[in-house]
């Protein structure tokens, strides 16, 4: 969940590591530290609760010549954000430093044990007892004592160590919390996420779960935890520091709402063929006979990515004759499940780093079903573990809240069900106007930002109220829900979606006047009943706002305020009826103070269960 940032090599390394801190601060930013051993290879360690900015200003006016060291931003799991439970930690002799992504599983045991023997914690986090062990297994080769270390260690952890005792060297791990090595000239990086490698080189190396790597200023070799060799293939990054940058904008998040159109473009970019009304998946065609037989698929997925995945169970039942399942990630490993090369399971996952996803991968391909990705970071390790898939090709989504991710993914399964489904019953006509549909959005999107104004008035009415639910039906049921957690997770306001149907089974004692529901209605067949429980509302004083793409007199009759949408195909209407919700989402958080890019409490990758 946290970023990590290790440099070696012939520049300063301090200034590198803020930079690559600030970087990946959206993966957790409670507390901050760094270490870097000076020419005299003495350590200087430097930690802070806050912002990175909080350690940027502690190191200002040190004279920190320092070329090798290493970094870390943390969100906590074991200990409160404090400096001392900040990260490096160092063992008692101040001579072993670590930085740690992951949650060490045993560690109290371990704890009690070193304790036993006399050691002293100066920590209450978990990560402590890795550079204890190391201090005490050190025998000359940094390497050797981490890997002794790691023998015992259990859980998840992406780390990188130091030590004044093996000077110009960085030794990093991983397991189940990303590493990534950047190759430079005469120099050499390591960090949790490419983005802090962007503007210092394009050439990384992903390290693999239980791979072992030394770093050195002119050289790196990755090993097993028995010190056997491994060959990494070296891949290139695909974006540029602009992407990863803000811009004009006053936060990544309304960049990255603006982004949109772009998005659903990039993730059909050279995957369709009108003529012949079918979609080109060039991450799927090595398994295609296997996906063209599948009997059933299973989704699994965390948050945002989870909504993406019950809309697509929608889209997989219309366009295919395969029976879908939407799955939470983070239950689906505990099922009773018989599953056989006859299943497939989809990931979607942004990062491609989601812990319980990733863990319900490795769960479907134990038992032998096949494994698809839908994933935006090229290269992270859902992408490699998954047999086959397909990439967002979005470019980086730094703000937490997830939104053109959505978007991207919505287009995505869309593509991936014609692929099916134009094997099995859907038509050339079919084919040919979701195609055409889908190639309208982005002037649609674009369309629907001109009308933001508008939105940002809805949420100045509305932001003072504590509560908001979103409803919605059939396949604008999961959007209600992602509405509610745009606006839950980045203005702190108690929001709930609900399936419409479910009103008058509890959620109606709720309403009264301060508390307003947002009702996605849409020209299908539940429009009667939406205005039904629209109606109901309203008997109750509740403040309604529709977004609606077919409006009617009746709307405007019943509710307080409408916002019309576009309309298209009705399994590509979520895409448009979600950028109303995330603009109004993040006006909201914006009128009412939020920290829109960093909200309190998350992160944007949960690599921790
Ligand atoms: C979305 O706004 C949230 N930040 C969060 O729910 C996110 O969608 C979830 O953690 C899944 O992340 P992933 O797509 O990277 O797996
Ligand atoms: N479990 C470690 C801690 O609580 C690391 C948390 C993180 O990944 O930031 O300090």
């Amino acid at each position: 969940m946290c970023g990590v940032v290790g440099y070696v090599g012939y520049r300063k390394a301090a200034p590198i590591l803020i930079n690559g801190l600030k970087r990946l601060e959206y993966r957790g930013y409670d507390s901050a530290g760094l270490v870097a051993l000076d020419k005299d290879n003495q350590p200087r360690r430097y930690r802070g609760v806050g912002r990175v900015k909080n350690l940027e200003k502690q190191i200002q006016g040190e004279d920190l010549v320092a070329t090798c060291g290493i970094s870390h931003t943390r969100w906590a799991t074991h200990g409160k954000p404090t400096e001392g439970n900040a990260h490096p930690h160092a063992d008692i002799s101040n001579k072993f430093f670590v930085v740690h992504n992951g949650i060490i599983e045993n560690h109290a045991k371990l704890r009690a044990q070193l304790e036993a023997d006399g050691v002293t914690f100066s920590s209450e986090t978990d990560t402590e007892v890795i550079v204890q062990l190391v201090g005490r297994n050190f025998k000359g080769s940094l390497e050797g004592a981490v890997e002794e270390v790691l023998k015992v260690i259990e859980g998840t952890f992406g780390i990188a160590v130091v030590s004044s005792e093996d000077p110009g060297k960085i030794v990093a791990a991983r397991r189940g919390s990303p590493v990534v090595l950047g190759i430079g000239r005469d120099e050499m990086f390591i960090a949790s996420d490419v983005g802090a490698l962007v503007p210092y080189t394009d050439q990384v190396v992903y390290l693999e779960d239980n791979d072992l790597a030394v770093m050195t200023a002119t050289d790196y070799q990755v090993l097993s935890f028995d010190h056997v060799p491994i060959k990494r293939k070296t891949s290139m990054i695909d974006w540029t520091v602009e992407e990863g940058e803000r811009g004009d904008y006053p936060h990544f998040m309304l960049k990255e709402i603006y982004e949109q159109a772009e998005t659903v473009r990039n993730a059909m970019r050279g995957r369709v063929q009108l003529s012949e009304g079918v979609a080109v998946l060039g991450g799927l065609q090595s398994k295609i006979h296997q996906i063209q037989h599948l009997k059933k698929l299973i989704i699994v997925s965390c948050g945002t990515s989870y909504h993406a995945g019950m809309i697509g169970r929608h889209i997989f039942e219309n366009l295919t004759e395969i029976s879908v399942e939407v799955e939470l990630a983070s239950e689906f490993r505990y099922r009773r499940l018989r599953l056989d090369e006859t299943v497939g399971v989809i990931a979607i996952s942004q990062s491609g780093e989601t812990i319980d996803t990733l863990a319900a991968i490795r769960e479907a391909r134990r038992k032998g079903a096949l494994t698809i990705g839908l994933v935006n970071v090229v290269g992270s390790t859902i992408a490699r573990e998954t047999e086959c898939g397909v990439y967002c090709h979005a470019g980086p989504e730094i703000g937490v809240a997830s939104t053109k991710i959505f978007v991207s993914q919505l287009v995505i399964l869309n593509l991936m069900a014609l692929l099916i489904g134009r094997y099995q019953s859907v038509s050339l006509s079919e084919g040919i106007n979701i195609i055409k549909c889908l190639q309208e959005l982005p002037d649609q999107i674009s369309g629907i930002l001109k009308n933001a104004p508008r939105l940002e008035e809805l949420a100045r009415k509305y932001e003072k109220f504590p509560n908001c639910l979103f409803i919605g039906r059939q396949i604008h049921h999961p959007v209600a829900l992602e509405g509610a957690l745009k606006l839950k997770e980045i203005s702190y306001i108690h929001a709930e979606g609900y399936a419409a149907g479910e009103m008058k089974h509890g959620p109606i004692s709720l309403i009264d006047e301060n508390f307003p529901t947002l009702a996605l209605v849409s020209g299908d067949a539940s429009y009667e009943k939406m205005i039904s429980n629209i109606q109901e509302i309203k008997a109750r004083s509740g403040p309604v706002i529709i977004v609606t793409s077919k409006r009617t007199a009746e709307m405007d009759e019943f509710a307080d305020d409408v916002f019309e949408v576009p309309s298209t195909h009705e399994l590509l209407q979520p895409i448009l009826s979600v950028v109303p919700l995330q603009l109004y989402s993040y006006y909201c958080a914006r009128f009412r103070g939020c920290e829109i890019d960093k909200p309190r409490n998350l992160a944007k990758s949960v690599t921790v269960e």
